[in-house]
């Protein structure tokens, strides 16, 4: 496969995507429509890759990166005069190209590699991966001749009610000879419903100069599924969804419900691992072996340890260590360390802190630009104040520290190891090792001052 150039076409409108975007942006179970093509073509043997970009060329450019060539099409006016403005590319070079469109996230690379096969075998000028389906409407038609050859296409706008009724399909992934895709091309017209220069036409002209085009039938038609609406974004989303899930489960993870979790392309996931309904798990994120995941979590760009439990809360960009229970309800926002054996409980946000081994933080916490040592207590209603409204502070905490509940930290401020913070207290001054910080009013007991002042309070009865 290596000398094998393949072009995929990404420079049209997607009007039916009605997006000001382009449509080979959209995602996929976390990669974009082009990415999933780009994907089975490197992972089909292909090396060469160039990419026909018009509308938006910057968004398709900024997504693929230096991974591709680019042609830039400058008037959308159909697949032909796409794949026209990138045959500066592969004109002089003769051999074998495969032509995709950027809209077909399912395709396989196994599939794309038997068509190339096929079509070196049979020596074909053309070769047409095609799919039979219940539905075909917006879809080419396949015209087979007597023998049962590929004759051409037709695209559904000029299709005639008979032809409307053939259920075999064009996938828009084609295999060509150079040489004779260069000829066929300059010879392809815009007579047509859309005035377009349809790639579709080629395959009709070189079987009238009669050459035999192949044709790669696919056994299930889901994987040739071009997208073109949000209607069928979904569709696909929900197969690659399945597909993902499928996997996880097969090398040892429990996924309750596998069209109720959603796992980007990518995501490592360790045995005995349970995921439960609503949960997002994305980016490169790795969980690890027996962890308790959701339900309704969201977990991104993250390493979470083994036996970690998160229940109905956030993790992002962060790395979680075994054994640590998050949740329910808890924010780990992005640039965060938090240990083994940790607690962050219910309503506890924390962001860009690290937290040592053990240390615990049960419920209704803040701590946010923080070095929070081993063994800490973080009371209940705790505070870093790490903002005054202009700047940003940090905060330190050392090891078997206890923070007394309803505390302020303000920041820049260190508690040292074993410190002791009363509850209740706003500590602007650091705190030594070994000591106790009370920072609020004493106490005051004014005795009988209730019934002095007639303020007895009286039961309904
Ligand atoms: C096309 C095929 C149809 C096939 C279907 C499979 C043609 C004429 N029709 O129809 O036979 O069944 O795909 O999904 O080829 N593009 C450009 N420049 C353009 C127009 C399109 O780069 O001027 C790109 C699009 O970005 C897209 C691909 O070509 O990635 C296909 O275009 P689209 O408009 O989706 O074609 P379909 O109508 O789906
Ligand atoms: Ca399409």
């Amino acid at each position: 496969m290596q000398d094998i150039t393949a072009v995929i076409l990404a420079a049209g409108e997607g009007k039916r995507m009605k997006s000001k975007n382009s449509k080979l942006i959209q995602k996929i179970c976390g990669k974009t429509l082009i990415e999933w093509v780009y994907k089975a073509v490197t992972e089909a043997g292909v090396k060469d890759c160039i990419v026909v970009v018009g509308h938006r060329a910057d968004q398709v450019r900024e997504c693929m990166g230096d991974k591709a060539q680019y042609a830039l099409q400058d008037e959308r006016r159909g697949t032909g005069h796409a794949l026209m403005a990138a045959s500066k590319y592969f004109m002089g070079k003769g051999g074998n190209l495969v032509v995709l469109s950027g809209d077909t996230p399912l395709i396989t690379p196994e599939t794309i590699r038997y068509a190339v096969k096929c079509h070196i075998e049979n020596g074909c000028p053309a070769t047409v991966i095609t799919a039979e389906i219940d539905d075909p409407s917006g879809y080419g038609r396949i015209i087979r001749d007597k023998e049962g050859y590929v004759a051409r296409i037709v695209e559904q706008s000029d299709a005639s009610s008979d032809e409307r009724l053939i259920k075999e399909i064009n996938s828009g992934i084609y295999c060509f000879a150079v040489r004779d895709l260069i000829e066929a091309l300059s010879k392809v017209r815009d007579a047509n419903s859309q005035s377009e220069y349809y790639l579709t036409d080629v395959i009709g002209i070189l079987s009238c100069e009669g050459k035999k085009i192949g044709a790669v039938k696919v056994r299930s038609s889901e994987e040739i599924a071009g997208i073109n609406d949000r209607v069928q974004l979904y569709q696909a989303s929900r197969v690659m969804q399945r597909k993902i899930a499928f996997e996880h489960m097969k090398a040892g993870v429990t996924i309750i419900d596998p069209d109720g979790a959603y796992i980007d392309d990518g995501v490592r996931i360790g045995a005995d691992t349970v995921i439960y309904p609503g949960t997002f798990i994305e980016g490169e994120t790795v969980i690890g072996e027996d962890c308790v995941i959701g339900p309704n979590s969201r977990i991104a760009g993250s390493v979470i340890g083994n036996g970690v439990a998160v229940d109905n809360s956030i993790i992002l960009e962060s790395t979680v260590g075994e054994g640590t229970r998050v949740g329910p309800f808890a924010y780990i926002r992005p640039g965060s360390s938090i240990g083994k054996g940790v607690r962050i409980g219910d309503f506890v946000e924390v962001k860009k802190s690290v937290i040592g081994d053990g240390t615990k933080a049960s419920h209704l916490a803040y701590i946010g630009d923080a070095e929070v040592g081993r063994n800490v207590n973080i009371g209940c209603g705790t505070v870093f104040v790490n903002y005054d409204g202009i700047g940003k502070y940090r905060t330190s905490v050392g090891d078997n520290a206890f923070i007394g509940s309803n505390s302020n930290l303000v920041a820049p401020v260190a508690v040292g190891e074993n410190g002791y913070i009363a509850a209740g207290s706003t500590i602007t001054d650091n705190v030594p090792d070994n000591a106790l910080a009370i920072a609020r009013e004493r106490q005051v007991v004014k005795e009988g001052w209730v019934i002095r002042k007639g303020r007895q309070r009286k039961g309904k009865d």
